[in-house]
């Protein structure tokens, strides 16, 4: 979910609204504002995208909405279905409390029993509208051992936030205290933006990045009061905490669509820049660096094991990981995704080094799988595209990809940065155990950093790719085959059509085709085949040559990714789409652009909206 707060001197309503716009990303089941207004509150909510609460707006006239504090949610649903009634901001019965919330309240059916012995009854099926209702009674000094919250906005958030669990970010206003918004936070982000007689509080600073540069990140467990003139920081125990502002390094621009029409579109083009940026800085005189390093060498040169944890597409990238870091380290390398790590009991000891990889650097079952790795005492390494986020906060060493915001719900420059820095600490462990020579790493750093040219080579070719999503869109499925890093490729392609295309999309590994999949293959059936360079392992190119003759033979349309100048697999591909030469564990950065491109046309095509593929949010922050 994506949330606001506001307390400045501009229209509160259309600040919130802007940010909204910006936050959509995260969460678009419903939207809902609220802001004070005379001693009550104005609330407006609506199931679906947030233009559905802009016609709601329009319908009733934005007049009334000239103040200039209020709230605003973008929700993706968990308790409840998507309802209008569902929809955030929640109010207390009084009216006088409206709260939005990112999480999930673990213990509400038991708060709601409470209030419910009070006489107090929910309006929707939410688990935030139990801190709404807890919130009034705390600042009517009625909530039992929080008395002297009465009156006091801050101190009643805080005394419910000591009975809340789960994770949450609660943001709350009340009709009676118009100058001042208060937010506690526990788990999912919530960073502040600090403006000349305005403050902001969001989740995401896309949200307020047309008004200023200037935020400060709040901390796990601490309680924010922000007001025209800055903010004050406290835990839950009511104790202040220093937070430090920073200053973020893009702008509007990069949170806007440059010319698009999706922002998708455009995050794959942005992809050579993406991953030049994350490897610009990591080679400081002959030798690899991470941006934040909490470990000593000693501590890196005593890792005997890697563990990589992730989600989603971040997972797809960890699978690259593994070939990279055995090759190079002669590390055991394990690959698992985080929601099947954390309820694990791995082996892990401190020699142990788990790599936790994340876009958002939030998202829940990734946050645990770190902290299960670091109860067992192992060093852990993140990687991750948001400044200051929970998971590189908790970890010992921390790569940023430097990919900009990535609005579009499908990962694409994110994945691709995500593999830059994957090697990076393939090449930093190799560094540190020795098991390659000072020069052999340059080399392999220099080779990384001719990589965005041969990715905008890719891009300036892609007319076919976009042809192609036209033909394909009436298809039913769509199997993608790979080996050794071409596998992964697969799978992250297979992963994007059934985001964006809502298609049945399975990858398999090339070499097990014949243990079931080949069953699978009928006339017309498209299968996308992701070919191994020819020259790199000879051995793999002839394997697959061979599968996709066997799929050809059965009937199957083949759209072959291969090396420009392989001829081999042109009488069997009825679409070939070229890709430069690289070496071989460089691959999958050029190979998985013409996957990403077919998967977001033939979502057009089909008439979906490729930034906000349905069902989906960009970080899940719920488990
Ligand atoms: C969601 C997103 C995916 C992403 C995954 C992991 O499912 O829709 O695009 O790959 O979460 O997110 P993370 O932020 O941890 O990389």
């Amino acid at each position: 979910c994506g949330i606001v707060g506001y307390v400045g001197h501009r229209v509160a309503l259309d600040v919130v609204l802007g940010g909204l716009r910006r936050l959509e990303y995260r969460g678009y089941d419903s939207a809902g504002v609220a802001l004070p207004s005379d001693g009550s509150l104005l609330i407006e909510r609506r199931a679906g995208a947030l233009a559905n609460l802009e016609a709601r707006l329009d319908e009733v006239g934005r007049d009334g909405f000239t103040g200039t504090s209020g709230i605003g949610h973008t929700r993706w649903a968990t308790h409840g279905p998507p309802t209008d009634r569902n929809a955030h901001p929640h109010r207390s019965s009084d009216g006088k409390v409206a709260v939005v919330h990112n999480g999930i309240i673990e213990n509400f059916l038991e708060l709601r029993a409470e209030l419910e012995a009070r006489g107090i009854w929910a309006e929707s099926d939410t688990d935030t509208e139990t801190a709404a209702h807890l919130v009034a009674l705390a600042h009517a000094g009625e909530l039992a051992g929080a008395e002297d919250a009465a009156g006091d906005l801050t101190a009643a958030v805080r005394a419910v936030a000591r009975r809340l669990e789960g994770a949450f970010t609660l943001v709350v206003t009340h009709a009676d205290d118009p100058d001042r918004i208060v937010a506690a936070r526990r788990n999912s982000p919530l960073v502040l933006g600090l403006g000349e007689g305005e403050t902001f509080l969001a989740s995401d600073v896309a949200a307020f990045i047309e008004f200023t540069r200037s935020a400060v990140e709040l901390g796990q467990d601490q309680i924010v009061t922000i007001t025209r003139d800055g903010y004050t920081v406290t835990d839950f125990a009511g104790e202040p905490v220093a937070a430090t502002p920073f200053q973020v390094t893009w702008d509007l621009a990069a949170a806007e669509k440059g010319g698009h029409d999706y922002f998708m579109l455009k995050e794959i083009e942005e992809q050579p820049g993406a991953i030049a940026n994350t490897l610009r800085g990591h080679l400081v005189d002959g030798r690899i660096v991470l941006d934040e390093q909490r470990l000593s060498d000693q501590d890196l040169r005593d890792v005997d094991k890697v563990f990589v944890v992730a989600c989603g597409t971040a997972y797809h990238s960890g699978l690259l990981a593994k070939y990279a870091i055995e090759h190079w380290t002669r590390l055991p390398v394990e690959i698992e995704l985080a929601s099947e790590f954390r309820y694990r009991d791995p082996v892990l000891d401190r020699s142990t080094l788990v790599v936790a990889i994340s876009q958002s650097g939030e998202t829940a079952d990734t946050l645990e799988a770190l902290r299960h790795a670091k109860d067992q005492k192992a060093r852990v390494l993140a990687i991750c595209n948001t400044n200051g986020a929970q998971i590189p906060r908790e970890s010992d060493a921390v790569i940023y990809t430097h990919a900009g915001p990535e609005i579009g719900v499908a990962a694409t420059k994110t994945f691709t940065a995500q593999i830059a820095a994957n090697y990076l600490v393939g090449l930093a462990l190799a560094q540190a155990r020795g098991t390659k020579y000072p020069d052999e790493v340059v080399r392999e750093f220099e080779q990384l950093e001719s990589i965005p040219e041969a990715v905008a080579e890719v891009l300036e070719s892609l007319g076919e790719a976009r042809a192609l999503g036209q033909e394909l869109a009436p298809s039913k499925a769509v199997l993608f085959l790979g080996r050794h890093v071409g596998y992964p490729v697969a799978l992250e392609g297979a992963l994007k059509l059934k985001e964006l295309a809502y298609m049945h999309a399975e990858a398999f590994a090339a070499g097990e085709l014949k243990h079931g999949p080949i069953a699978l293959i009928e006339d017309g059936l498209p299968v996308v085949v992701v070919m191994p360079s020819p020259k790199g392992r000879a051995v793999l190119h002839s394997k697959l040559l061979s599968n996709i003759q066997e799929i050809k033979a059965r009937g199957a349309r083949t759209v072959v990714i291969a090396e420009t100048g392989d001829e081999t697999v042109r009488p069997f591909a009825d679409h070939l789409f070229e890709i430069p030469a690289v070496p071989t564990l460089l691959q999958p950065l050029v190979a998985t652009i013409p996957l990403q491109v077919i998967a977001a046309e033939i979502a057009r095509a089909r008439g979906y909206d490729v930034d906000k593929p349905r069902n989906l949010a960009k970080s899940v922050t719920v488990e």
